[in-house]
């Protein structure tokens, strides 16, 4: 009754009150920084945006799925940040000037839907591909990266970019299962 409704209010209260050894990565509280996902009742989740009254029953809580382990609920993301770094995640132009690098409204309408991508891996280590060929399936979240920057009028690069992921491991071990 003297707790808040998220899962992280209640995991921070019981680190707080009862077990100050309990290990989870958590910062906004707020949904934008993407450090508190974690599988809850069985599905891949923010702690920090989920209410217990979405949960039936006991919460059982785990780390994200088929990462390895690094303590209690924090998996090791050092795989996918190594792939996000692999799509050179950011802008490619030989236009670097002091005036505004304009976009029609029409192809910034075409970042809707990518840009919000918090980065908090729940799509990729839903997915089973990405489970098991995660060392060389890029998965849902670096591919959508990918796609963000191809997509992007203003970058350079797009052939490249595209050569890049046109493999039949990075991108093609995508078997639109959806889960993600
Ligand atoms: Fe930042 Fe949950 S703590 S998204």
């Amino acid at each position: 009754d003297n707790c808040s409704s998220k899962v992280l209010d209640i995991l921070n209260k019981i680190k707080n009150e009862i077990d100050p050894s309990i290990a989870y990565r958590r910062s906004c509280a707020h949904g934008v920084c993407g450090s508190c996902a974690m599988n809850m009742n069985g599905k891949n989740g923010l702690a920090c945006t989920k209410s217990h009254s979405e949960l039936d029953g006991d919460i059982d809580i785990y780390p994200l799925p088929h990462l390895k382990v690094l303590k209690d609920l924090i998996g090791d993301l050092s795989t996918l940040y190594k792939q996000y770094e692999s799509v050179e995640p950011w802008l490619k132009t030989t236009k670097i000037n002091d005036k505004e690098n304009i976009q029609t409204k029409e192809d910034r309408a075409k970042l809707d839907g990518l840009y919000e991508c918090i980065m908090c891996a729940c799509c990729s280590t839903s997915c089973p591909s990405y489970w098991w060929n995660g060392e060389k399936y890029l998965g849902p979240a670096v591919l959508l990266q990918a796609y963000r920057w191809i997509i992007d009028s203003r970058d350079e690069d797009r052939k490249e970019r595209l050569k890049k992921v046109a493999d039949e491991l990075k991108l093609y071990r995508c078997h639109t299962i959806l889960n993600c």
